[in-house]
């Protein structure tokens, strides 16, 4: 007997939001959208994605969301819901590391999931293996505490690093190595080339040097050269790029760039799962990591008599206890969505919009000719990714606390992120912090209990308003935050 599951009725009674989603567009909207639609005419080519708005994701306009926090977690789209249900229902599947029927099913699955991974990123699988991890941030432990870090090596990071990349430093230091930032520099907040080639040809012949950067900056969205991978490693370096930002909507080619390690998270590509991440290792760099235990799932044999173990060799030795193998073919088919879609056609509706955006955002001046905003990044959309991190001021020019706004955002359904975004040298540097404003606070740390450190660092916590677009994105959404932000042209300081 088969059984039929159906995804419960999850929606909230239908009043009011859907008066909202069926308000038909604002004179002013539709003008602006036919005056972007001239302006970027290569959007016209990803209406597809306008069709899949409307049914994937119809939550987002029956519940009247503008939904702004695509770098915080995607969306998934409905019918990735439904598949992932019927194949859990249609089958009976055991934990995958036996060997009995149920278990040795779910086997072929988890490793099916692993090489549509290796194929997505066009990765060869005699180059690289796909290590399941619960996010990206487990993808960057494993390598940290796994590096040969020691006296003489360095790790190299960039400024605009998320906290899971600066904790290696932590790992780092432990063992003796150096640790060096490349500063990123206003207005755009990229690090120079310059710099960083600088600090590439100080290292030690022979000893262990790693170099982390994100390729897309969660912060202020700059993408950071894929050239200096195979800079990097040509100078005896090598690179974990942090590609959790970048990939949802950029293609990553592992065929053409050869990093030692990437970390990603499948939930900020595709929504669902949450829960599973990835770190994609090439075979010789994998070699030199040394795990500093081991755990169920990882050993080829273990013994207490004998006081010993034997790792199992490629990702079978990183993959600690048992994975989501549950929901590995969920990400099989988020990964299959993308394609169909094609990651081309994502990129080009995000870049389109994102340009829109920050033109128009950047447009908006108080009656005394001062700017609304400042933004904190490229304001172009070269070498940048659909990020937009921002700051309001008032008619005197005074910060207006990111929380604020983000507050009244809430009241009018839109969902940004304020604060730092675990990205904390992007907000110095764009902030303007310096060494000595955080040093002190730091010098007396272990003295203070949590409640009085937050206190000494008051007013260094503040951040900044971050927007970040996504697949469903569209016009309508972009638009809604401009018309937001231009509600605090010219309003009285509230001081
Ligand atoms: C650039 C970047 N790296 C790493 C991470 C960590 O990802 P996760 O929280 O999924 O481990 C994030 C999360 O926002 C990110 O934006």
């Amino acid at each position: 007997m088969s059984t039929t599951l159906q995804v419960p009725a999850t929606r909230p009674p239908a009043w009011p939001w859907t008066r909202l989603a069926r308000a038909r567009p604002s004179d002013g909207r539709a003008a602006a959208e036919a005056a972007f639609r001239r302006a970027w005419p290569a959007y016209a080519s990803t209406a597809p994605l306008d069709r899949l708005r409307a049914t994937e994701f119809a939550r987002l306009d029956a519940q009247g969301h503008v939904y702004l926090d695509y770098t915080g977690g995607a969306l998934y789209a409905e019918s990735q819901l439904h598949e992932h249900l019927a194949w859990l229902a249609g089958g009976v599947w055991g934990n995958p590391h036996s060997h009995n029927l149920t278990s040795l099913a779910m086997t072929e699955r988890v490793e099916s999931a692993r090489a549509a991974v290796l194929r997505h990123f066009n990765a060869s699988p005699d180059e690289y293996v796909a290590i399941f991890t619960p996010n990206a941030s487990g993808a960057l432990r494993l390598v940290g505490e796994s590096y040969p870090f020691r006296p003489g090596g360095r790790l190299l990071l960039t400024f605009d690093n998320h906290n899971s990349v600066n904790g290696l430093r932590e790992f780092a230091r432990a063992k003796g190595a150096e640790v060096t930032y490349v500063p990123v520099v206003p207005p755009e907040l990229r690090a120079g080339s310059a710099a960083l080639l600088r600090e590439l040809g100080r290292c030690e012949p022979g000893a262990p040097q790693l170099l982390a950067y994100p390729a897309q900056s969660n912060f202020t969205g700059v993408q950071h050269p894929l050239a200096w991978i195979p800079l990097a490693q040509d100078a005896g370096w090598q690179v974990l790029l942090d590609a959790a930002a970048f990939v949802p909507t950029n293609r990553l080619d592992l065929g053409v760039w050869h990093p030692d390690f990437v970390d990603i998270s499948f939930y900020k590509m595709f929504g669902y799962p949450t829960g599973i991440g990835c770190l994609l290792a090439r075979r010789a760099a994998l070699e030199t990591l040394r795990r500093p235990w081991y755990a169920g799932g990882t050993i080829a044999f273990s013994s207490v008599v004998g006081d010993g173990h034997y790792l199992s060799p490629g990702a079978a030795g990183f993959e600690d206890g048992t994975v989501n193998y549950l929901g590995l073919p969920a990400v099989e088919a988020g990964l299959r969505r993308i394609e169909a879609i094609g990651i081309e056609t994502i990129h080009t509706r995000v870049m389109c919009l994102t340009g829109w955006l920050i033109e128009q955002l950047l447009g908006l001046r108080h009656a005394n000719g001062r700017p609304l905003i400042r933004l904190y990044g490229p304001a172009g959309i070269e070498r940048r990714g659909a990020t937009v991190q921002v700051n309001f001021f008032d008619r005197d020019g005074m910060l207006i606390d990111c929380t604020e706004v983000e507050r009244q955002a809430n009241a009018r359904r839109i969902s940004l992120r304020a604060g730092c975004h675990c990205n904390p040298g992007a907000r110095e540097v764009a902030l303007g912090f310096t060494r000595a404003d955080l040093a002190e606070c730091f010098a007396r740390k272990d003295e203070l209990t949590h409640a009085q450190f937050l206190a000494a660092i008051e007013g260094k916590t503040t951040g900044a308003l971050r927007a970040s677009l996504g697949a469903p994105s569209n016009f309508a959404d972009v638009y809604a935050c401009v018309d937001f932000a231009r509600g605090f042209l010219d309003r009285k300081p509230a001081r």
